[in-house]
């Protein structure tokens, strides 16, 4: 039984000081053995944020690491330094990188790989535009980020990664995907990984829906059987995040 995994992702909001604020409202609200939940902060908060979180079940994560050791990346964040504070996941490929950082599959496939090397779990994120929905181009067009982004990563590598399923016409437009909408595509993407990896893998890798979650939809979304929990972004900066991780 793979164990649900609840994740927001803070995108650029709340300064260091709000992150202490956020964290201490919210701590009593997420306090649960039932499901992994992880905060993912802005990167000049992540010291704060794991100061904060401690002694709570909340682990926190990265939006964003760059695929090289160090060096002259002016502006990037190096696996090392997160490892070095006690970082736990990192999202990796998320639809707003690729749209204003130019992130591709194939650096997606590069931080993938060097966030495994350095045990970071990467939260890889995957979706299709409107458009590829209405032209029923969305499985192959998800098909084909998860096989790139998972090009020279192992089985065993594999099983502990987490595929968040974004499609992009939902995220901040308020207008999230049917339930029937979400398993859909992630039963494909548990099926691509069993093509790669074999059954085992597949069973075991733990896959989000991301997209307008709020308290009302998470229910129906995550007891889908192939959705893990979910990529919360909006909704995952108010107390009604309890209410989601909380979702039974
Ligand atoms: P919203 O929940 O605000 O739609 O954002 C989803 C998202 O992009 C999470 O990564």
């Amino acid at each position: 039984m793979r164990k649900k995994i609840i994740a927001g992702n803070w995108k650029m909001n709340k300064t260091p000081s709000e992150t202490v604020t956020l964290i201490d409202e919210l701590k009593p609200l997420v306090a649960t053995d039932e499901a992994d939940v992880v905060f993912c902060v802005p990167a000049v908060s992540l010291t704060t944020a794991i100061e904060a979180a401690k002694g709570s079940n909340i682990q926190i994560g990265a939006q964003n690491m760059y695929y090289e050791e160090s060096g002259a990346y002016t502006g990037e964040v190096a696996p090392g330094m997160l490892t070095d504070i006690g970082v736990k996941y990192v999202i990796v490929g998320h639809s707003e990188r690729r749209e204003y950082f130019a992130e591709t599959d194939v650096t997606v496939n590069k931080k993938v790989l060097k966030a495994f090397e350095h045990g970071i779990t990467p939260i890889i994120c995957c979706g299709e535009s409107l458009t590829q929905r209405e032209q029923g181009v969305t499985i192959d067009f998800i098909r084909q980020q998860i096989k790139i982004a998972f090009l020279n990563v192992t089985p065993e590598q594999a099983k502990t990664a987490v595929i968040a399923y974004e499609p992009i016409w939902a995220i901040g437009t308020g207008k999230v995907a049917t339930a029937g909408q979400a398993q859909e595509v992630c039963k494909a993407i548990r099926d691509c990984i069993a093509e790669i990896y074999g059954d085992a893998a597949a069973v075991a890798i733990r896959i989000q829906y991301g997209g307008s979650v709020t308290a009302d939809s998470a229910a129906e979304l995550f007891s889908q059987p192939d959705i893990d929990g979910g990529l919360v972004g909006g909704a995952s900066l108010k107390p009604d995040f309890g209410r989601i991780v909380n979702y039974k």
